[in-house]
């Protein structure tokens, strides 16, 4: 079937507004799932009119000498679509119902690379057609085959670190700034070549093309391995925007301007959340997508003695918690882990209804991706407005009389801001300790995400309750 041009460019229109409505949504707790519907509305249209015109054709006649007609790849065309889109949903489907909510962000990182990868695909198979502008055509290919590559490799080592199948410590080569520097320079140089060579030295300019996609895909490596785990949130994010330039690109090579728009929404929205994500961790923004650029890497000593622990059993968790007057709940991983959102909830009504009041204090960099105990909470129906900010807390812990730290770490570790040597120094944390106990919730002493360790399980004012967060929660509502 042969699709109007202007119903093909309404559509996109119609499907580019409603990623927008999708990404307005997004920003609110209130207004997700309503985003989210929004999205999945403006994909359907985009996907069934993207393939009509695709296998159909697209007739420019209704717009006179502003298109021009575009042939469709028929009914085989058709078919190989729909048979790879099956098989892409089969998996996909599969993929995202086993996935545990704290492998998110390994999956994300993983389909980032694909993005990466089929925008590599696209600029090769466009490297060898025919324009009307070849330099801008040329320019297009480079640029879009090294970000693809650049984000194929650097999601396939966040991947590998998000899931600990590799270290999270940074690597640091000698001179690894100017390994980066000396990278991009070598694709301005190889572009400005391949731009200037004659259409017709096609081993010369597949070579080329070979050496940057190489080069990019070195960069990609380095650039997150050069990234500690500590700044993984920033990275995850940093990357997401990387897919969206890449598919950008991806959608210049292919002349669809929903992929373009789709694509520059990404990649702003992405850079913008790693912007915001660099100011909440005090890191530098430039530092992180320049690879860790005048990091030296802080040092993790084993050998400082922090004293002892004290330990307190769930039947004396639950006397200071009926005692108290103000509570505050700081969720980080290990809740996520242990699924403790909903005790944790009931224990926060049980407490309301006795005149405590409960607030929760979360830090943005909690759990394993933005927004994750967010989510977990609102699940368990927590109350929105009792969902405070790190910032909205941080000054009012003093006056608090006890803080339940439930699986959260180094977003509780005071040596981000008392010890200038510490991988975690200068990040902004929740400043728990100067409440007047604190009870933290894990199963060992063992150290959180950055692999340090947290002098707060050392200090007068705070106990330990180990063993797994949900049980401990549960017992604590027993005792009440
Ligand atoms: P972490 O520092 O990772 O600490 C989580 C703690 O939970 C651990 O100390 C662990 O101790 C405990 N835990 C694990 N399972 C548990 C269970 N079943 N019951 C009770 N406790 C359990 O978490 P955080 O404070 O949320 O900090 C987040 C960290 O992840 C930061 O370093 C951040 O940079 C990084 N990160 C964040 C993101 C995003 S975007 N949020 C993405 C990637 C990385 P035990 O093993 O002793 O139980």
């Amino acid at each position: 079937m042969t699709l109007s041009l202007t119903l093909v460019q309404g559509a996109y229109i119609v499907a580019g507004l409603l990623f927008i409505l999708a990404l307005a949504g997004l920003s609110r707790h209130e207004t997700a799932r309503g985003g989210n519907r929004f999205g999945i509305i403006g994909m359907a249209i985009a996907l069934v009119v993207t393939v009509l015109a695709a296998t159909g054709g697209v007739d420019a006649a209704p717009l006179g000498a502003g298109g021009a007609d575009r042939e469709g790849s028929g009914w085989v065309g058709l078919l190989l679509v729909v048979v790879a889109m099956g098989i892409g949903a089969v998996i996909g489907l599969d993929r995202a119902k086993k996935v545990e909510m704290t492998g998110m962000p390994e999956l994300i990182a993983m389909l980032h690379s694909f993005v990466g990868l089929a925008a590599v695909l696209v600029g090769w198979n466009s490297s060898y057609e025919e324009t009307q502008y070849p330099a801008i055509h040329d320019v297009e290919v480079m640029v879009g085959v090294f970000i693809g590559a650049v984000t194929f490799t650097g999601s396939i080592v966040a991947f590998l670190k998000l899931s600990a199948r590799i270290k999270s410590s940074p690597l640091m080569l000698p001179f690894r700034n100017w390994i980066n520097l000396g990278a991009i320079v070598a694709f301005v140089v190889l572009t400005l070549v391949y731009v200037l060579l004659p259409a017709d030295s096609v081993a010369l300019r597949a070579s080329i093309l070979g050496l940057v996609t190489v080069i990019a895909l070195a960069l990609g490596w380095h650039l997150v391995a050069s990234i500690g785990g500590g700044d993984m949130p920033v990275v995850v994010s940093m990357l997401n925007s990387y897919s969206g330039w890449a598919a950008a690109a991806a959608g210049f090579l292919l002349g669809n301007d929903l992929l373009i728009i789709t694509g520059a929404l990404v990649g702003s929205s992405g850079a913008y959340l790693s912007y915001i994500m660099c100011r909440a961790m005090n890191r530098s923004f430039f530092s992180v997508i320049a690879g860790g650029f005048g990091v030296e890497g802080g040092t993790v000593s084993d050998e400082v003695d922090y004293g002892e622990h004290r330990e307190i059993t769930a039947e004396g968790a639950a006397e200071l918690l009926t005692s108290a007057r103000s509570v505050v709940i700081t969720p980080g991983y290990g809740m996520a882990v242990a699924q403790a959102q909903y005790p944790v909830a009931e224990l926060t009504r049980q407490l309301r209804e006795r005149g405590v009041d409960v607030t929760f204090a979360i830090h943005p960099v909690a759990g394993r991706l933005p927004g994750h105990m967010n989510v977990l909470l609102a699940e368990a129906h927590v109350p929105y407005d009792i969902v405070l900010e790190m910032d909205e807390v941080n000054d009012d812990l003093k006056d608090v009389d006890v803080v339940l730290v439930i699986g959260a770490n180094d977003t509780v570790n005071p040596a981000a801001s008392e010890d200038p040597t510490s991988p975690i120094a200068g990040m902004p944390v929740i400043r728990v300790w100067e409440a007047g106990h604190v009870i933290v919730f894990k199963r060992s002493m063992a150290t959180g995400y950055a692999g340090v360790q947290n002098p707060l399980f050392f200090r007068e004012n705070s106990q330990m309750l180990f063993g797994d967060a949900k049980d401990r929660v549960e017992d604590i509502i027993r005792a009440l």
